[in-house]
């Protein structure tokens, strides 16, 4: 075993730093050039997220899950409506998303109202997925308990052969979630614990509020 003590893991940040004047006035802008930033800097699994949600009653829940598209309008990433997320979103349409890229030392966090994406938006992402992707849609009622591995595979095996010579549509019950967002926070890690900290709120005549909040 290793000897080292949880508590005495600590990096200090040191290379790079957010400052109001070399910020944008818009988050969506902010996030583009963090967001190309961290394509060039070739990070692992670059739109890796987790994504918050809540039940009608508070009890909160986490996973990752991957971006595939945003723009003005939002953030976008794709599952199961029936999952356990689903089912919390369908209670409690609202979200965080937090992006961590630990080789730029920086974080987002994104916090706003959700809404399925437009089928269309869905069929159009659900195409351009691998076909072994599109038939594993099609066989796993994702979040549910099942009966065993052996169980899964032998599912996707009889819907693989069902499918076969077939064009697979999507099911209606995969697709998009949209995350508008409300709050935007971003994070550069400073050294001495004096990390950088720019928030934009969305204000209700529709133009972004940014302050800087204490590390
Ligand atoms: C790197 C990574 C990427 C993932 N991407 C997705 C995704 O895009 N969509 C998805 O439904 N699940 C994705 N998952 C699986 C989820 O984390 C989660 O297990 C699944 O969606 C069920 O979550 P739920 O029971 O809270 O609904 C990913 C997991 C990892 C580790």
């Amino acid at each position: 075993m290793v000897d080292r003590s949880i508590a005495d893991i600590r990096k200090d940040y040191a290379s790079r730093e957010l400052l109001e004047a070399g910020s944008a006035a818009d988050p969506m802008q902010q996030f583009g050039l963090w967001w190309n930033e961290a394509l060039q800097s070739e990070i692992d699994e670059v739109n890796a997220m987790t994504l918050a949600t809540a039940s009608g009653d508070g009890m909160p829940a986490a996973r990752i899950v991957l971006l595939k598209g945003f723009d003005e309008s939002g953030f976008v990433f794709f599952t199961n409506y029936q999952s356990f997320k689903g089912m919390q979103l369908a209670e409690n349409p609202r979200a965080c998303l937090v992006f961590f890229w630990k080789e730029l030392e920086r974080q987002v966090r994104i916090t706003g109202l959700v809404e399925k994406v437009p089928a269309a938006e869905s069929n159009a992402y659900f195409e351009s997925r691998p076909e072994g992707s599109r038939i594993g849609a099609w066989t796993s009622p994702q979040s549910l308990v099942i009966p065993g591995r052996e169980w899964l595979e032998e599912a996707y095996a009889e819907q693989a052969g069902l499918m076969a010579g077939h064009h697979i549509e999507r099911p209606e019950f995969w697709g998009g979630y949209r995350v508008r967002p409300i709050i935007v926070e971003f994070w550069q890690g400073r050294p001495s614990r004096l990390h950088d900290r720019l928030q934009y709120t969305l204000e209700d005549d529709g133009k972004w509020k940014r302050e800087r909040l204490a590390p």
